[in-house]
């Protein structure tokens, strides 16, 4: 069987690398893939991005399932352009995919389907915004609506944060949001105090399965601080998601979004990604979906994924997502993202990358921002790699991981020694 998957991030990297492994695929190809995908002999990176380039390409090359994994073509509709072709996709619809791309309609949503979030309003109009922050004070959160790679989010500690945030999301736009219809918005939300954690499930349109779960680093800087970044690292199982809260998370959150999206007729098929927010006393609250994997959660979720995810994903569309169970490794994985000079506000690109560790049964070294350019390996993204290791404890995790980021050579190469601190500090 021909795979094919959409994307050429450390998230796409990791799906390519798992669906190689079934004994029942035999090319796995990556549109458009990176350097990473490129230099494995396993992987063929193919040049596409459009929906219409994709689909003709499966059809033309009989690929017999095809697994998106970035936000944006899932907004454009490929899964859509895909199913009224007859080819077989796995993600939501467009409709399904708003979960994501609007903040303002997932707000909505979560509030006529009674699941747990923090209160918002949504503006258009600066004044009506800056008057609403007045109002309810700091710490308050400012969030553009519309797609921002996870960076459009600024958590305001001051009033003067939050007001400078309205003017910049309503105005300038300097972070770069791909804007939905009618033109910039914000929602302003409820800052919720507590600890986060990805809770990531396969929907195949009526039954759920639930991953492992894990957490990332959204800060640029040790101790999580600095400026949002689409995550700096990441560690599976998240021990902050005990099997009581994952109890309430199935209940209150996951089950009621799968049955509201049936009952609003979009029903979700994909990965539904909830970011949770878990507060002392273990009441989860939702920060937000996403409508696809976190990267670089897929990297860990994937590396202890001990099942076939070619024959997971065909029972996904298939609907048969009840007759499959899947194994997970029992150790912890956890993932170092080593990022380009000069990120997350201008990442640097084009720096040569000399030294890399070899790969290993419990290292891996996802690619997510490098490119092969004449025959040498380059930076050409903000998150240049993720280097994943699975050790029998987050601290064992750590520093396997680290030791293999050490032997990373690049110019400006940035990382975090502290991912995963907080299950540390739990043990
Ligand atoms: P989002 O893109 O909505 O996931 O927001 C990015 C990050 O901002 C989240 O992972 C949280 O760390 C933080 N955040 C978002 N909304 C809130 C909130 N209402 N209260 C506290 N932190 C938040
Ligand atoms: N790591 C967070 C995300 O993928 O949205």
């Amino acid at each position: 069987m021909k795979v094919l998957v959409i994307g050429g991030g450390g998230r796409e990297h990791a799906l390519a690398w798992k669906l190689a492994q079934s004994e029942r695929v035999q090319s796995v190809y990556v549109a458009p893939g990176n350097g990473g995908t490129a230099a494995d002999p396993a992987l063929k990176n193919v040049p596409l991005s459009t929906p219409e380039q994709l689909a003709d390409f499966a059809a033309a090359e009989k690929i017999a399932l095809t697994v998106v994994g970035p936000e944006a073509p899932l907004s454009q509709g490929v899964v859509d352009l895909f199913r009224a072709r007859g080819l077989r996709i796995f993600g939501p619809t467009k409709a399904a995919a708003m979960l994501e791309s609007s903040k303002a309609h997932a707000k909505a949503f979560m509030q006529r389907h009674g699941i747990p979030t923090a209160l918002y309003a949504s503006f258009t109009e600066a004044a009506a915004a800056h008057a609403h922050v007045a109002k309810h004070g700091a710490p308050i959160v400012i969030k553009a609506d519309g797609l921002a790679a996870g960076k459009g989010v600024v958590v305001a500690m001051t009033l003067e944060e939050a007001h400078a945030a309205i003017d910049d999301m309503l105005g300038a736009n300097t972070l770069g949001v791909a804007h939905n219809e009618g033109g910039a918005r914000v929602v302003i939300e409820e800052f919720m105090a507590g600890e986060e954690a990805s809770f990531i499930v396969v929907c195949d349109g009526r039954n759920v399965l639930t991953l492992a779960t894990s957490q990332d680093h959204k800060r640029i800087g040790e101790g999580d601080t600095g400026p949002n970044t689409g995550g700096m690292g990441a560690y599976s199982p998240a021990p902050v998601v005990t099997p009581n809260v994952h109890a309430k998370v199935m209940q209150e959150i996951v089950n009621p979004t799968i049955a509201g999206m049936a009952k609003d007729g979009t029903p979700y098929t994909g990965f539904l990604y909830a970011g949770l927010m878990i507060d002392a006393q273990g009441q989860p609250r939702t920060v937000e979906f996403n409508c696809r994997l976190g990267d670089p959660e897929a990297q860990v979720i994937l590396m202890r994924l001990k099942s076939d995810l070619f024959e997971l994903l065909m029972h996904a569309t298939d609907g048969t997502l009840d007759k499959f169970e899947p194994q997970w490794d029992r150790r912890t994985a956890l993932g170092v993202v080593v990022a380009a000079h000069g990120y997350p506000a201008s990442p640097r690109k084009g720096d040569a990358i000399t030294a890399l560790p070899g790969s290993a049964p419990d290292l891996q070294v996802f690619h997510a921002g490098t490119a092969q350019q004449d025959g040498r390996l380059v930076t050409s993204g903000g998150r240049v790699l993720c280097v994943t290791a699975l050790g029998d404890s987050v601290r064992l995790a750590q520093q396997r991981a680290l030791a293999g980021v050490r032997e990373v050579q690049f110019a400006g190469a940035q990382w975090r020694n502290d991912i995963g601190h907080r299950a540390i500090k739990q043990h």
